[in-house]
């Protein structure tokens, strides 16, 4: 193994920042078998996002350029954490300078460039990964446990969704997120998330069906400066067209159960719900990532007359929890930024060359985020459709 690894991060608005936390926490967790982690760079346009998060999470440098961590021989590990359509240039790029690459979801903004990419890491001698933060969420790993297990066996029935608010003030900034193709908006952006989980628990899609893409606020005021992740900003007078899905549904076939999927940017009031119930042979579970230290579990077992969905509060016995909370003790609570903490690990532990049985899981591949592109493609072909079905293994050959 390496004595050491040198990492940086590429991005440094709302999520570069969860990964720049997360590098730092990621040898903190568990046995102390990480070489030493170097944080060397944060890569940002704009230097003031830049330095200010490298000072934050304690990375030696700012570049302003991706060029520049690419050439820079003490980095061995980045974090693509910028817009989707920046993905490709960069991942290529770093891939080709040999660092390993873990990049944020969905892999691109279009299919030709995630495939592209897909092929350059399969090419590629390092590692390249992609960052699917939601699996690594204890309550929606351990749901997944008591389906693989058998305890509540089979699934029959999927309902999600994925409820943001970010967009529904008419008067917000345009950003990168409101501008691309039918299917690049809360589909790409919060339905990769869901349709990435909805697979996770219920295996393959097969059919996608009754797709609806709708944009309902179509026009945005320019931001007079940058703009971070969903803030708030001053904006001009002058609009552009939002030209992607403020609101998305379809329903789907899965290799296990049937299912619908919902999400939204305009949903006033859930600022980040991801909730799902998923029906089983043997009883049901649901998650709501608003309290992500719980599940709720129904077990058909005992008296009818006594039985009902129970409180599960979420602790050392579950996934990722035992050492991979400082304190990790029942009841102490935990949220999304640990999800990107194991992440981090995972990626580190993969890269390190430590053995996946003594590792966390890996990380997804490009490949899985190409066939998660593949999806909302296929969703976005059903929209285009009035609604058609459309199985996912057409899209793969012929998108
Ligand atoms: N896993 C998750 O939960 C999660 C959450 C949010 C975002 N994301 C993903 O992370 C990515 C970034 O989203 P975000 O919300 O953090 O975006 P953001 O708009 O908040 O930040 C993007 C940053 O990239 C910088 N930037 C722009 N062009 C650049 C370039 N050429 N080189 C270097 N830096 C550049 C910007 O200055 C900005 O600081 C997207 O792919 C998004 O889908 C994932």
């Amino acid at each position: 193994m390496v004595d050491s690894l040198g990492v940086a991060v590429i991005g440094a608005g709302m999520a570069g920042k969860a990964h720049a936390a997360a590098y730092r926490t990621a040898s903190a967790l568990y046995s102390p078998t990480l070489p030493e982690i170097r944080l060397v760079s944060i890569g940002d346009v704009n230097e003031r996002f830049g330095t200010l998060a490298a000072r934050r999470f304690g990375y030696r440098q700012w570049d302003s350029s991706w060029q520049a961590i690419a050439e820079n021989p003490e980095i061995d590990v980045v974090s693509v954490v910028i817009a989707n359509s920046l993905h490709r240039e960069v991942v290529e790029g770093l891939l080709a300078a040999g660092k390993h690459v873990l990049c944020e979801k969905p892999l691109s903004d279009t299919l030709v460039d995630a495939r592209a990419m897909a092929d350059a890491a399969r090419s590629a001698a390092t590692v390249a990964k992609v960052g699917f933060t939601f699996r690594r969420t204890p309550g929606i790993a351990f749901i997944r446990d008591l389906i693989h297990s058998g305890e509540l066996g089979k699934v029959l029935h999927f309902s999600g969704r994925y409820w943001t608010d970010y967009g529904c003030d008419p008067h917000g900034p345009m950003s990168w997120r409101f501008a691309g193709e039918p299917g690049s908006g809360a589909l790409a952006d919060v339905g990769s998330h869901l349709a990435y989980v909805a697979e996770f628990l219920c295996g393959d899609m097969t059919s996608v069906s009754g797709g609806q893409l709708s944009t309902v606020i179509t026009e945005r005021p320019v931001p007079l400066g940058a703009v971070m992740g969903h803030d708030h900003a001053e904006v001009s007078d002058v609009f552009e067209p939002v030209t992607n899905d403020d609101y998305a549904a379809f329903s789907a076939t899965f290799q296990n159960g049937v299912g619908a999927l919902e999400v939204s940017r305009v949903a006033a009031g859930h600022a980040n719900s991801l909730t799902f119930e998923v029906f089983c042979e043997n009883g049901a579970a649901s998650f709501d990532q608003r309290r992500p230290a719980e599940i709720q579990l129904f077990l058909r077992e005992g008296r009818s007359a006594q039985n009902g969905y129970r409180q599960v509060i979420l602790g050392p016995e579950h996934p990722y929890i035992a050492g991979g909370l400082a304190m990790d003790a029942p009841s102490v609570g935990f949220g999304q930024n640990d999800a990107f903490a194991y992440q981090a690990r995972a990626f580190l532990e993969e890269v390190a060359g430590i053995a996946e049985a003594d590792s966390l899981p890996r990380c997804a591949t490009c490949d899985d985020g190409v066939h998660n592109m593949e999806l909302l493609a296929a969703v976005a072909r059903s929209a285009a459709d009035n609604g058609a079905t459309v199985s996912t293994s057409t899209i793969g050959a012929n998108a």
